[in-house]
C-alpha cells in the first residue's frame, strides 16, 4: 500500500473542511503541507446547497446582541445547548465574518453597502446573512473552493474516500484512503474530520447523495466518544418531489416563511395556529411535526406553502434559486401553492468536541456537522450551522498554532494495513437495494415520531444487515464502504433513541411524550465492538 505523510489532513470539502484547510495553512510550521481529501468532486457537500444563510451577531447591528442570540439558541435547544459554547460562537461571529471576506466570501448588501439581514424561525431579530439571495452555501463554497485551489500549500485529493483512522493508544496517527480501488495510508498527528451529516439514512432528505454519515462511523470505530446520536432534525418544507440526480428533495428555505409565506392545506386553510402561537415561525421541530400530522391525518402526501403574499418582484430577488427550481416543476411561486413535506435535514448529534474541535482521541479533531459542540442541543436554530462550521474551523486552526505540526515518523501499522491486501468479494449483489431498505426502515421507525416498538423493529432489521459486514475490513466498492457507515450510524441513532425515554427537541417518542426533569447528553463509545453508554 502506498504510504505518505502530511502535517495536517482535512477530510471533507464542505464549508467546515475548506475553511479549516485554509486557516491551518496560514499557520507557520507545516513542513509536510496540508492534505484536503474529499470523496467526490471538490465542493460537493451539504454546504453547497445551504439556502437561508448564516447567523452573525454583527457589532454594528444595533438591534441584536450576543445575549439575544444566546437566548434564542437556548430556547430552541430543548435544554441541551451549552451556554459557554453558544457564547463563544456568538461572540466570535463578527470577527470570523470579516475573516471570510478576505478569502473572497461575500454576502448580500443594500445600496449603502451594509449587509442585508433576514430572519428565520425562532430568531427574535433579523441576524442572518445571505448570499445570492437564497444561494448562501453555493456562493460560500465557490469562494472557498477557489481559495483552496489557488493555495499551493494545500494538496487536494478528489474522489477519495477516507475509510478508517490509524489510531493506537488513543492517539490518531493518520487515515486510510480508498481511491479507485486502491488504498493509501496517510500519516499525520493532526486529522480533522469535516465529513458533514447523514440525511441519506432517510428515505426523504434535503441532503445530497454523499451525506452517508461516514465520519460518525469512522470515529466510532476508532473509539471516539459520540454525543446525542438520537437528535435528527427534520425540515418542515422540502419540495414534495424526488430529485433523481441527488436522491434527495429540494429545500424550500425557512427564510420564505421568514418573509411571510404561510403553510396551508389544499383548501388554503392556515393550520399552524392550531399548533403554536408563533405559527410558521415556531421552532423547526414543532413545524415539522405539524406538517407530518396534517399529512397523516388527511392521508395526503404533502401540505402547501403559500408564498404569493411576498409578491413576484421580491420573490425573484430574494429567492431566485427556489423560484427557478419550482418553475422547472411547473410551479410559479408568485401564483401557485408550493407542495411541501418534511424531510431529514440536519444532525445535532455527532463526535463530541470542545470548541477547539478536540475529540476524545488525541490528534483527532472534528469540525462542522459531524461534530457535536453543544451549540445546537436537541434542536438546531436555523442558520446556526454554517456559523458553527466557520467559527470552529477558525478556532481549530488557532489552537493548532501552539501545537508542533512538524515532521512525523510512521508508527507501525503493518498489521492494520495488511487487512487491505486480501482478496475481497462483494457483500451483496445489490448494495443499492439494502440502502433503500435502510432508508425506508429509518423513515418509518426512527423518524419524526418514534416509539419503543418501532425502534426495536428498526434495531432488529439493522442488526441483520450489519452482520453482513462482520469482520470485513476490505470492501469491494465505495458504495459498500458508505453502506457500512450508514448501517453503523443508524445503529448508533436507534440505540440512543431507545435509551432516551422522553420527548425532547427533535426526538419525539409517542410512548414517552413528556420532557424529562433532567436534561442530559447521551454519550456513547465503542468497546470491543459493542456500544457502551458513558454515564
Ligand atoms: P458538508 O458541507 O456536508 O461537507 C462534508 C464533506 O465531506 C463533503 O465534501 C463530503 O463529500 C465529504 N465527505 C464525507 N464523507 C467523506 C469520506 N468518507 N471521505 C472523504 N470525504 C468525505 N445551515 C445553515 O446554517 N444555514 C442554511 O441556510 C442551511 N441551509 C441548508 C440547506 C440544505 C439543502 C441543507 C442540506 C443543509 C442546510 N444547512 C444550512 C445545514 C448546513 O448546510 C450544513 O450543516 C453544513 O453546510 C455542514 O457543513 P460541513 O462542512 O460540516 O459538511
Ligand atoms: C433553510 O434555509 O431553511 C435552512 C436553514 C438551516 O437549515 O439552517
Amino acid at each position: 500500500m502506498k504510504q505518505t505523510k502530511y502535517s495536517a489532513i482535512v477530510i471533507g470539502s464542505g464549508i467546515a473542511g475548506l475553511y479549516s484547510a485554509l486557516k491551518i495553512e496560514q499557520q507557520l510550521n507545516l513542513p509536510d503541507g496540508v492534505l484536503l481529501v474529499t470523496k467526490s468532486k471538490l465542493g460537493e457537500s451539504n454546504s453547497y446547497y445551504a439556502q437561508g444563510g448564516m447567523v452573525a451577531v454583527l457589532k454594528d447591528n444595533k438591534n441584536d446582541s450576543v445575549e439575544s442570540h444566546i437566548s434564542d439558541t437556548i430556547k430552541a435547544g430543548a435544554g441541551l445547548s451549552e451556554l459557554e459554547t453558544i457564547k463563544f460562537i456568538s461572540e466570535n461571529s463578527d470577527k470570523v465574518v470579516k475573516d471570510l471576506l478576505t478569502f473572497g466570501v461575500e454576502f448580500d448588501r443594500d445600496e449603502n453597502g451594509n449587509f442585508t439581514l433576514t430572519k428565520e424561525a425562532a430568531h427574535s431579530v433579523n441576524r442572518i446573512l445571505h448570499s445570492g439571495g437564497d444561494a448562501t452555501g453555493r456562493q460560500m463554497e465557490i469562494a472557498l473552493c477557489n481559495a483552496v485551489k489557488n493555495n499551493p500549500g494545500i494538496t487536494i485529493y478528489e474522489n477519495t474516500t477516507a475509510i478508517d483512522l490509524l489510531v493506537k493508544d488513543n492517539n490518531c496517527h493518520g487515515v486510510i484512503l480508498y481511491i479507485n480501488n486502491e488504498y493509501q495510508a496517510v500519516y499525520s498527528h493532526t486529522v480533522i474530520l469535516a465529513t458533514g451529516g447523514l440525511g441519506q439514512l432517510y428515505k426523504y432528505t434535503t441532503n445530497p447523495i454523499g451525506a452517508t454519515g461516514d465520519g460518525f462511523a469512522i470515529a466510532y470505530r476508532a473509539g471516539a466518544v459520540l454525543q446525542d446520536m438520537e437528535f435528527v432534525q427534520f425540515h418542515p418544507t422540502a419540495l414534495a418531489f424526488d430529485d433523481e440526480k441527488n436522491h434527495n428533495r429540494f429545500l424550500i428555505s425557512e427564510a420564505v416563511r421568514g418573509e411571510g409565506a404561510k403553510l396551508c392545506d389544499k383548501n388554503g386553510y392556515e393550520y399552524m395556529i392550531n399548533y403554536h402561537p408563533l405559527k410558521e415561525l415556531a421552532p423547526r421541530d414543532i413545524v415539522a411535526r405539524a406538517n407530518f400530522c396534517q399529512m397523516r391525518d388527511n392521508k395526503v402526501p404533502n401540505v402547501f406553502l403559500n408564498a404569493t403574499v411576498i409578491g413576484k418582484e421580491k420573490l425573484l430577488k430574494r429567492f431566485p434559486t427556489i423560484s427557478e427550481k419550482c418553475l422547472e416543476k411547473g410551479i410559479d411561486i408568485s401564483k401557485d401553492l408550493i407542495p411541501v413535506a418534511p424531510a431529514a435535514h440536519y444532525f445535532m448529534g455527532g463526535i463530541k468536541t470542545n470548541i477547539k474541535g478536540e475529540t476524545s482521541i488525541n490528534g483527532l479533531y472534528a469540525v462542522g456537522e459531524v461534530s457535536s459542540t453543544g451549540l445546537h442541543g436537541g434542536n438546531r436554530l436555523a442558520s446556526n450551522s454554517l456559523l458553527e462550521c466557520v467559527v470552529c474551523a477558525y478556532e481549530v486552526a488557532q489552537y493548532l498554532k501552539n501545537k508542533d505540526l512538524s515532521r512525523i515518523s510512521n508508527n507501525n501499522f503493518d498489521e492494520s494495513l495488511s487487512k487491505y491486501d486480501t482478496q475481497t468479494q462483494p457483500i451483496s449483489s445489490d448494495t443499492n437495494k439494502i440502502k433503500k431498505e435502510l432508508q425506508n426502515i429509518m423513515w418509518e421507525n426512527v423518524g419524526i415520531f418514534r416509539n419503543g416498538k418501532n425502534l426495536q423493529i428498526a434495531d432488529d432489521k439493522v442488526q441483520n444487515f450489519l452482520h453482513l459486514f462482520e469482520n470485513k475490513y476490505k470492501l469491494a466498492t465505495k458504495e459498500e464502504y458508505e453502506l457500512k457507515n450508514m448501517l453503523t450510524t443508524a445503529n448508533l441513532i436507534i440505540k440512543s433513541a431507545l435509551k432516551r425515554k422522553e420527548s425532547r427537541g427533535s426526538h419525539y417518542r409517542t410512548d414517552y411524550p413528556e420532557i424529562g426533569n433532567i436534561s442530559e447528553h447521551s454519550l456513547i463509545i465503542q468497546n470491543k465492538g459493542e456500544i457502551n453508554f458513558v454515564k
